[in-house]
């Protein structure tokens, strides 16, 4: 029955002592201020070098088929990688797997880094990749360019995965994430104790639904005291963070291995500066916006300047109103999900426990962060905080390019419910549906009550955060 007593090491949560030897304790954490949690030391420079070069991933596409099918990526796509990842794109690792065999494999930078007018920015959430297919029959086609035995069973490997996790990671709209999802996937089909891999499903999975989620930046990190928006990575987060072996890595051991330098990537994490707001700022306006701010927003999200704060406070869904899904245990925060992680290796230093409610998050670098909200809902800062102008069924360009200075958030156009967008007719995978379960845009209406004057400066200091 695993080692529920664990969990009665940290203290700051509701978890019943009662639980130890009998049932497992609860897995829910309350509304309210998240406490802190000790952190293993890292070094960031070793911990960069670890996250664009090291096999976390575990396995990937031999690179002979790789190359047959990619060019090599254009220089600005391109990281300071000597060797063989130095053709590579910023979201691709080459590394040897145990059986000897050289695979390409995506990091975490597939999700965690995105063009901003023109450049790309290490840390920043990706909103314009497209989760919109079911990519398992190119992993399956991959297979008729590989003839060497041992690139095969790479190849099989990785294929099965895919094609285990394929079906419940497609999503609705380009730009919104499926993580929370493939985390679940990936924890149904392991033993817990062992993390040996099943082709079969070993845990039911969380209802089926693919639960949208705009990528975090990784700058707020330095300030919070749980990962995700719920708040449910408690614990080590180093250890948390690596839950992206779980595609491949199939044994405790393989695990320790990754997990003794992940101390050096969250310290890499921590080094992260937001981009600075590239355009002009009306000095004037931006301070009186700051009085708006300390006074309406500053309790939920802290304060910026000479005297920072951040209060780590979870809101619950009855305040904060916005889309309740994600916050009521889909995905990995289902409670199966939840239980799987607590008793399997990530559990002996970390553990999920997600709250009904909501991250205010801190807003440094607000600006580059768009689209708002957890699911991506909300294009525009403008449109956040006066709620009567959010549009229900729009499309943007997915141009980084494409930015309003005067809204502060992507340019959209709204469109009748139901109508198509080109380029891809009748397919709709370009339009943001906010009917769709889990994409609503409803809720954070604290704005609403600003006055137009008093919503303009609050912008104008954002900007400046
Ligand atoms: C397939 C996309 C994807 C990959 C790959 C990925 N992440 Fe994430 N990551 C996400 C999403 C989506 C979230 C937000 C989930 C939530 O809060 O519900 C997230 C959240 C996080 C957070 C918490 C941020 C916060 O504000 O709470 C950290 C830290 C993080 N990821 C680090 C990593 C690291 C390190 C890797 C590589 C080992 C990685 N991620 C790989 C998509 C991804
Ligand atoms: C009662 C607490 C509370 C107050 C007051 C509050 N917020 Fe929030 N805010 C939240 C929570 C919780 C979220 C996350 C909601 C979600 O993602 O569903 C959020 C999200 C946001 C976001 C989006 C962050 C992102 O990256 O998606 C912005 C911007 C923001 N708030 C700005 C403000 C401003 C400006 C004010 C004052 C006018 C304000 N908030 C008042 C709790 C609050």
């Amino acid at each position: 029955m695993g080692k529920p007593c664990t969990f009665t090491l940290y203290a700051g949560i509701a978890l019943s002592l009662a639980a130890c030897g009998g049932d497992e304790p609860s897995i829910e954490s309350p509304v309210g201020p998240i406490p802190a949690y000790d952190q293993r030391a890292g070094d960031a420079e070793a911990g960069w070098q670890a996250l664009i070069n090291n096999g976390y991933v575990g396995c990937g596409v031999p690179r002979s088929a790789y190359n047959q099918v990619f060019s090599p990526a254009p220089t600005w796509a391109r990281l300071d990688r000597g060797g063989t990842n130095a053709s590579l794109p910023y979201n691709f690792t080459s590394f040897r797997t145990g059986s000897g065999v050289e695979v390409v494999s995506p990091n975490c930078l597939q999700c965690h880094a995105e063009t901003l007018r023109g450049q790309l920015v290490i840390g920043l959430g990706s909103h314009t990749a497209d989760y919109t297919d079911d990519i398992s029959g190119l992993a399956v086609l991959a297979g008729g360019l590989i003839t060497d035995p041992a690139e095969r069973a790479e190849w099989e490997k990785w294929r099965d995965r895919v094609v285990a996790v394929a079906p419940y990671t497609i999503t609705k709209t380009v730009g919104v994430n499926p993580a929370d999802n493939l985390a679940a996937v990936l924890f149904a089909h392991r033993d817990a104790e062992t993390l040996a891999w099943s082709n079969e499903l070993l845990m039911e999975l969380p209802p089926n639904i693919v639960v949208p989620v705009d990528v975090p930046p990784w700058w707020r990190m330095q300030k919070k005291n749980a990962m995700f928006y719920d708040g449910a990575g408690r614990g080590d987060h180093a250890r948390i963070m690596m839950t992206a072996s779980t595609l491949c890595v199939d044994t405790v051991d393989e695990a320790r291995a990754i997990d003794a330098y992940f101390p050096d990537v969250r310290a890499y994490l921590l080094t992260l500066q937001p981009p600075a707001w590239p355009f002009a700022v009306d000095a004037a306006l931006a301070a009186t916006g700051k009085d708006v701010f300390d006074g309406t927003c500053a309790r939920c999200h802290g304060t910026y300047g000479e005297v920072e704060t951040y209060p780590n406070l979870i809101v619950g869904l009855d305040e904060v109103n916005t889309d309740p899904v994600l916050a009521s245990g889909a995905a990995q925060f289902a409670e199966g999900a939840v239980r799987w992680f607590n008793r399997s290796f990530f559990g002996e230093l970390s553990f999920l426990s997600p709250a009904r409610g909501y991250v205010a998050p801190p807003l440094d670098g607000i600006w580059a962060t768009a689209p708002f909200l957890h699911n991506g809902s909300v294009p525009t800062l403008a449109a956040l905080l006066d709620s009567s102008t959010r549009p229900t069924y729009f499309t943007r360009s997915y141009d980084t390019n494409d930015y309003d200075e005067a809204a502060v958030g992507w340019r959209f156009t709204a469109l009748p419910a139901g109508q198509d967008a080109e380029p891809d007719a009748g397919r709709k995978t370009r339009i943001y549906d906010t009917g769709q379960l889990g994409y609503g845009n409803g809720g954070h209406t604290f704005g609403d009550a600003l006055t137009a004057e008093q919503r303009r400066a609050v912008i104008e200091y954002l900007k400046t955060l």
